[in-house]
């Protein structure tokens, strides 16, 4: 195969390197073209723009395959916990059981919150979503844990990152709480990383919470299922942020923020409130099925299609058979899994849905299992972000160590008015 592309401009031809990935993709690199043709590249969406070369995660959208640093995320799913994945994601290395040990002792040692911090909370009003609050406060912890000047570098980052894998869990716990009204529970050095968060959740002190390992399990496959996905729109932006050298706690605040949007994060949460709405006129998916498909209406069928894949997203498979087993162990019925199975079995066979490729997405099945552990539905994209947040930080620390690193700065095609002269007050009409 060429290892060059010619490009034709004006009669004259410029030929552009190919740059060939481990897994055989190939791309046109094009940072010398504007210097040498001055054209530059059109992509809104980025559909076709790779921004950098990675090796954290490796998506194939026709085939399906989902691989973190080389490993089938239903191999992780299956054998992993979500801390040995994050540690996987961050080093680039399963972890051995000596470095696992040091890395829960340091997850640990980080996981409270400044006390000062609650008066942050307390202050939102009523009703504030916790993706905004989330957001604010992994920028705010910045100025409560400012960086040591004595340490090293290597060390400050590799606390930087525990400090937001651990206080990520209690912020939430706490947030949770407190939009109660509720006293709130401490992290404790016992529990694992998921079955702490559970017992930051729902512990109180008339009704000491059980933990119950099935629903441990389904939030660490959960949380694994989220781990990454690459070049992602919420990546993207902490890579972008990140790439003006601002610290980390900004650019993982920047990427909560793109998460929370109903197309990306907030889909598990948007995913409920269609399928309550369906249940609630009936049962029916017909009708909603229909508004998907016109163009007048903006309406989509949340949970379903994917930017890269155009097949089923594997993480959605892995998805659906943890809410039937953790459904089945509760021995507890939820009426919308019933309606979720039936709107997906109409969508596969509709003519709209297999000529556009929409497949169910991550999403589709896993609002019904974070209702099955018992997260409000308003928590379901922070859910998502603590999931991502490995990501995330490797995503960063890759792009802070790339050599080649650049700060982003996309170009455009200036489509305005040509120049003109200021115009007086007085004088316009
Ligand atoms: N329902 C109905 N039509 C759809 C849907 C949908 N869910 N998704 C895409 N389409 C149609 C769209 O109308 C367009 O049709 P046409 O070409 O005839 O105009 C075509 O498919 C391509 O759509 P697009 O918006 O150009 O596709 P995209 O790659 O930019 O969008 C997406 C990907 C995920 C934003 C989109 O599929 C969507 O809005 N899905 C619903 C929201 C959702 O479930 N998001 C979670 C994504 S997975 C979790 C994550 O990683 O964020």
């Amino acid at each position: 195969m060429s290892d060059t592309a010619q490009l034709i401009v004006d009669g004259k031809t410029y030929e552009i390197p190919i740059i060939t990935g481990t897994e055989g993709e190939r791309a046109l690199d094009i940072s010398r073209l504007r210097a040498d043709t001055g054209l530059i590249t059109l992509d809104p969406g980025c559909g076709n723009t790779g921004t950098c070369q990675s090796s954290i995660t490796f998506m194939d959208g026709e085939k399906g395959i989902l691989r973190y640093r080389g490993i089938p995320v239903e191999q992780l799913a299956e054998h992993s916990t979500f801390r040995e994945t994050a540690y996987l994601l961050i080093n680039g290395e399963l972890p051995t059981q000596e470095e696992l040990q040091r890395f829960s002792v340091r997850l640990n040692d980080h996981s409270l919150v400044h006390e000062d911090m609650r008066a942050f909370f307390e202050s939102y009003p009523r009703g504030t979503h916790p993706m905004g609050m989330l957001s604010s406060m992994i920028n705010a912890l910045r100025a409560f844990y400012p960086r040591i000047p004595t340490r090293s570098e290597e060390e400050e980052i590799n606390i930087t990152f525990a400090r937001l894998l651990s206080k990520v869990r209690t912020l939430a716990a706490m947030s949770y709480k407190i939009s109660l009204g509720h006293k709130v529970v401490y992290p404790r050095y016992d529990l694992s990383y998921c079955a702490n968060f559970l017992n930051m959740m729902f512990d109180s002190p008339v009704r000491p919470y059980r933990i119950d390992e099935d629903l441990v399990e389904a939030l660490n496959v959960f949380w694994i299922l989220h781990a990454d996905h690459e070049q992602n729109c919420s990546t993207a932006a902490v890579r972008s942020v990140g790439s003006a050298r601002v610290n980390l706690y900004a650019s993982i605040s920047a990427g909560i923020s793109a998460l929370w949007g109903p197309l990306h994060g907030g889909a598990n949460q948007a995913v409920i409130e269609m399928l309550q709405e369906i249940y609630d006129r009936g049962g029916d998916p017909a009708p909603f099925i229909a508004r998907a498909k016109d163009k007048e209406d903006p309406f989509r069928l949340m949970g379903f299609g994917h930017r890269v894949y155009k097949t089923f997203d594997p993480r959605a498979r892995i998805m659906e058979k943890v809410c039937n087993r953790v459904l089945k162990k509760l021995n507890r019925q939820d009426p919308l899994l019933p309606i979720a199975k039936r709107l997906e079995e109409v969508a596969l066979k509709d003519s709209y849905f297999i000529d556009h490729n929409l497949y169910p997405n991550v999403d589709f099945y896993a609002g019904i299992v974070l209702r099955a552990i018992g997260i409000p539905l308003d928590m379901f994209p922070v859910m998502f972000a603590i999931g991502r947040l490995p990501g995330w930080i490797a995503q960063w620390k890759e792009s802070a160590d790339d050599p080649k690193w650049k700060i982003h700065r996309p170009r455009q095609i200036y489509t305005g008015l040509l120049k003109r002269d200021y115009v007086p007050m007085e004088e316009r009409g």
